[in-house]
């Protein structure tokens, strides 16, 4: 998809009533002032604390925090991406997206002609297994039952060289387009032969349920054992998860996710009831796949084999997921007994008893915690120093939020130094800092007054501009929110939110519009003026502060003295 216009979807926001829009989906009932109010549709619960505010355009659950403008709730809603999001609002709203990039909207052409040509290829894969006593009896052996089969789509690539490049590549151009579709391989003589030939079929599709991609299973032994489609342009592995499109089939989230390594984890789990499982395609976990997963839960479950293999994914996985932690996520470290993988081991003990695994898995704290432990000691004080220093390292990565105060915290325990002493050199994140961690060191008047011109952003229109510079917290960006909506004065706080959408600070303009204000509607502007004023009188006073050290050291210059005697005039009156 290529870029949209941002004028696009800041009229679409414009257009789409957040109220209306959600009123489609569960029923809204009016509660108190401009606020609607509705059970939350992203977490099970029986008091309404989901509310929706017509004039922010914004809609924030008290109880899960899921928060945002319409493009967020369809995105959230319906688990789609923001392009995505944008083309239903559009098709709602009776717009249609502009034309877009002529040599995208060619390769999306492409894509398209691939995956219908693989989706051809997986229906005759499975209507091929049927016929295939040997491959038929693999899956009963292994307990996969006709339902599964039907589900997953399983099929059987018959052996010969030829089948595919016989039956789909009866013109130039079809052999060309299995071959970057990764279905036919080119022989050094000329000619092409089939790449899955005599293996079990589990088709792949990516999260709209498009076919991408194959992985094939021998039959009995032999090398290699899985044998995976290469990576085409549809089909990057890093980014896709197996099963992931039966998620899409379900409104709202999953209370949880389990990750597992292989196809047939996936489908032995789902023999056994267990439906909310995902695998990887034989590659290791990305933040494609993470990012992916929370968009349809809070809380993954990594599943692992108890091996040494299983103990160093766990290692990688965690520090995968480190740097996308936030406060309201929860992630946890399944390892199952030595020798066994989901599949063999639900189809031992059954659904409950392996259920009853999966909520003593480890939370991630906790993992974390059981890694430094392997490789430091902390008995003597060099040891506690080190255990420390490899503590700290490995907690850089994790943005500023309350988990990393906790772990701090334990740290701090575990090695008995003191926690001020832990947090004296700050560790810094990669990571754009928590909300509450951005908007603590800001001053009171800075805080008001920030809330309020996100909340109202037409206040922006009692500010004259150009502000001065101010060396305050908060100052930039307050400077930064009033050039944005001064560009379109009547914008609510979602138009805002999507004008900043890819922002440094859309987390903290996000935070902004939730914090509830005591202050009445019709005191906004009063509180917002006061605000103000207080913050211009003190950066004024920090300026002054600044040349008056600057005139004791008698290094002030001509200009100076006199924005010096200005400001003090000013002070005074
Ligand atoms: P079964 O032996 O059929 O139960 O499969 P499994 O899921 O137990 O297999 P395993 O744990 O060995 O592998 C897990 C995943 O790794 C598979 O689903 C594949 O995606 C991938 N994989 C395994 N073996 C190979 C291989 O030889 N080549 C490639 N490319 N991938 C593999
Ligand atoms: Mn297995």
């Amino acid at each position: 998809m290529a870029t949209i216009p941002r004028d696009f979807i800041e009229l679409l926001v414009e257009k789409i009533n957040i109220v209306d829009l959600i009123q489609t989906y569960l029923p809204l009932r009016k509660k108190s002032g401009s606020n609607y109010f509705a059970c939350c549709p992203f977490h099970q619960e029986k008091s309404a604390s989901f509310s929706v505010s017509e004039p922010k355009q914004f809609y924030y659950c008290f109880g899960c925090g899921a928060h945002g403008n319409a493009i967020d709730f369809v995105m959230q809603h319906h688990h789609l991406t923001f392009p995505e999001a944008i083309e239903m609002l559009a098709k709602l709203a009776g717009m249609s997206v502009p034309d877009q990039d002529p040599t995208l909207v060619k390769k999306e052409k492409r894509s398209s002609e691939l995956s219908s040509l693989l989706a051809e290829v997986a229906a005759y894969y499975h209507a091929t297994l049927t016929k295939s006593t040997k491959a038929m009896q693999y899956l009963r052996h292994r307990g996969i039952t006709d339902t599964t089969q039907k589900q997953f789509l399983i099929g059987y690539a018959p052996p010969g060289w030829q089948q595919i490049v016989d039956r789909f590549g009866k013109t130039d151009a079809d052999k060309q387009t299995l071959l970057e579709a990764g279905l036919i391989i080119k022989k050094e003589g000329g000619g092409y032969y089939d790449r899955f030939r005599d293996r079990i079929i589990f088709p792949i599709q990516n999260d709209r349920g498009k076919f991408i991609g194959f992985g094939g299973r021998i039959i009995d032994q032999g090398e290699p054992k899985y044998l995976n489609s290469p990576e085409t342009p549809l089909f990057q592995k890093g980014h896709e998860l197996y099963s992931l499109h039966v998620l899409r089939e379900t409104a709202g989230t999953f209370d949880r996710l389990l990750l597992v390594e292989g196809y047939m984890d996936v489908i032995g789990l789902k023999e056994n009831g267990i439906h909310y499982a995902l695998a990887t395609l034989g590659t290791a976990t990305t933040p494609h796949h993470l990012k992916k997963l929370l968009r349809y839960t809070t809380h993954i479950v990594f599943c692992f084999d108890g091996d040494a293999a299983g103990r160093k994914a766990a290692e990688r996985a965690l520090s995968v997921i480190l740097p996308l932690m936030q406060d309201h996520l929860q992630i946890s470290f399944l390892f199952l007994p030595e020798g066994e993988d989901p599949d063999s081991l639900i189809r031992k003990e059954g659904k409950a008893t392996f259920e009853a695994r999966i909520a003593k898995a480890s939370p991630l704290s906790h993992f974390f915690f059981q890694l430094i432990d392997e490789t430091n000691h902390r008995n003597t004080m060099e040891e506690r120093a080190r255990y420390v220093a490899h503590a700290r390292l490995a907690l850089k990565p994790l943005p500023d939020g309350m988990l990393k105060d906790l772990l701090l915290d334990e740290l701090s325990k575990r090695t008995r130094i003191d926690l001020a002493t832990l947090k004296k050199d700050h560790i810094t994140t990669t990571q754009q800092p928590a909300y509450k961690k951005t908007v603590l060191p800001f001053s009171k008047p800075m805080r008001l007054a920030l809330t309020l011109l996100v909340q109202k952003p037409a206040l922006a229109e009692l500010v004259n501009t150009p502000l001065p510079t101010s060396s305050l917290p908060g100052w930039d960006f307050l400077t930064q929110l009033v050039k944005s909506i001064k560009q379109n004065i009547s914008m609510t706080t979602g138009g805002l939110i999507e004008s900043m959408r890819d922002h440094e600070a859309s987390t903290l303009i996000a935070a902004l519009a939730q914090e509830t204000l005591v202050i009445p509607h019709h005191g906004f502007e009063t509180e917002f003026s006061g605000a103000l004023r207080q913050l211009l009188a003190k950066t004024q006073e920090t300026v002054i502060q600044a040349l008056l050290a600057k005139a004791t050291q008698g290094e002030l210059s001509e200009p100076e003295k006199q924005e010096l005697a200005t400001l003090i005039t000013k002070k005074k009156s």
